[in-house]
């Protein structure tokens, strides 16, 4: 008997279950308003602050009566066509002179300004090296992108390879990926420098919240490329507003912003707003304008955004968050005391729940298991709001609770939290010694 064919739901609810069978199946959720939020990206919590909303309403209340043609609700458009306003245009400017870059290039999400930026500045036969652990968005860009070949490197390692058996199976360091580049067929174009090579890494990264030894990168790319070819990409998503004087990045903490090709700084996380920026030379902000389509084909952000994102950054600016910084930094060493306080007292089943011993350097502190979603359902119904992390926005056998700490956060919410974290693993042992004990009875 031969079946007839599928339609297409069946075929959509087929790849849901089957996603569902490996518990893999993504959902959208809501929480009570009273839970206590350690998920958020907002990790200063700005617009949890009175005087940062009163700022905010009251830039709202002066472009509503500046003219009545100022786009308030919508910006009516593309940027290339109505949706540009005088106010982003001087944001832009500020936000540049901020980050101490030439210019910079507004876009309506990190996620656009990434694809909009790997999808059309590298050039047909240019090449893109990057960090294993990238962020999606540059992979859509690098899909999109004309570039000839793109080649990742083993998270956060630089180099050389010297004595250690690691690269042989997986993947190798930014110095072996770029040596093999240099030695390779058509290595004469790069070495000549007739090719450019983009390097793409993060500031901090999104899921593991170590920071990207970002000195080392740039002497790498700078000793293996002489002739000025290599281009080093960072993304600081999750450094913008933490690291650096006043928040102004890892690229400004590290004095590299001469060193470094483009750099992206979103809003909608330490921020607590909307949308992100691209910073660069003028050229590239006029190429961008030029080629980036997800700048060209869509409509503008509103000023109602312009606006949140202004008053974040004159908060940062009139030096108000670095309080909060601090804040924030002493929250997390707490945290990650208690968290190694839970673990240690874990003889019996160290393979449930490992954090790194390390101190951290960011607000983000992952707590691995195989079991994340039982640790994060288990925290959730105690009201904190925590969410696992698993395959394949990590890879199989790391996945996660992600703990994200904000500014907002007590101590007295922090050792709810590891208390809810050790009542779990005792229940895990509680369930494991039933089972053995059933087993021996059989
Ligand atoms: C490292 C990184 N880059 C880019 C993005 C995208 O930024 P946005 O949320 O503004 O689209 C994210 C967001 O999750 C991110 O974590």
């Amino acid at each position: 008997m031969t079946s007839g064919p599928r339609s297409l739901e069946d075929t959509l609810a087929a790849r849901l279950s089957s996603r569902q069978s490996h518990s893999r199946l993504r959902r959208l959720t809501t929480f009570p308003s009273t839970s206590i939020d350690f998920s958020s990206n907002s990790y200063l919590s700005l617009p949890l602050i009175p005087e940062v909303r009163r700022a905010y309403l009251a830039h709202i209340e002066s472009y509503a009566s500046s003219t009545p043609l100022v786009p308030l609700f919508g910006s009516g458009g593309s940027r290339l066509l109505d949706g540009n306003a005088p106010p982003a245009e001087s944001l832009e400017r500020d936000i540049a002179a901020f980050h101490h870059a030439p210019a910079g290039l507004l876009f309506n999400s990190g996620f656009d300004a990434n694809v909009g930026f790997f999808s059309c500045v590298p050039q047909p036969g240019d090449i893109i090296v990057y960090d294993e652990l990238i962020h999606a968005s540059i992979h859509d860009g690098m899909r999109l992108s004309r570039a000839g070949r793109k080649l990742a490197f083993r998270h956060n390692s630089v180099g050389p390879d010297v004595g250690s058996d690691e690269h042989v199976a997986g993947l190798k360091c930014l110095d072996g990926v770029l040596s093999k580049l240099l030695n390779g067929e058509g290595g004469e174009d790069v070495r000549d420098g007739k090719k450019s090579v983009f390097v793409a890494v993060e500031g901090v990264y999104s899921m593991d919240g170590d920071v990207a030894a970002l000195a080392e990168i740039v002497a790498c790319v700078k000793r293996l490329l002489p002739n000025g070819n290599g281009h080093v990409i960072v993304d600081e998503a999750h450094s913008t507003g933490l690291f650096g004087k006043q928040g102004r990045g890892l690229v400004c903490e590290l004095g590299l912003e001469d060193s470094v090709f483009a750099r992206l700084h979103t809003f909608g996380k330490a921020m607590g707003s909307y949308g992100a920026i691209m910073l660069c030379s003028a050229i590239t902000r006029e190429y961008l304008i030029n080629y980036a389509r997800p700048l060209i084909y869509t409509t503008a952000m509103p000023l109602s955004c312009l606006a949140s994102i202004k008053v974040a950054y004159d908060f940062l600016a009139s030096n108000q968050a670095d309080d909060l910084r601090s804040h924030l930094r002493e929250l997390t060493g707490y945290t990650h005391d208690l968290l190694l306080s839970v673990t240690s007292r874990l003889q019996d089943a160290p393979e449930l729940l490992y954090v790194d011993p390390g101190v951290p350097r960011s607000p983000i502190i992952p707590l691995l298991t195989p079991l994340a979603r039982s640790l994060a359902q288990h925290c959730q119904e105690r009201g904190l709001i925590l969410r696992p992390i698993v395959a394949p926005t990590v890879p199989k056998g790391k996945e996660r609770v992600r703990i994200c700490l904000h500014a907002a956060n007590t101590r007295a919410q922090i050792e709810e939290l590891a208390r809810a974290v050790e009542e779990w693993v005792r229940l895990q042992g509680a369930s494991a010694s039933g089972e053995s004990k059933n087993k021996s009875r059989l």
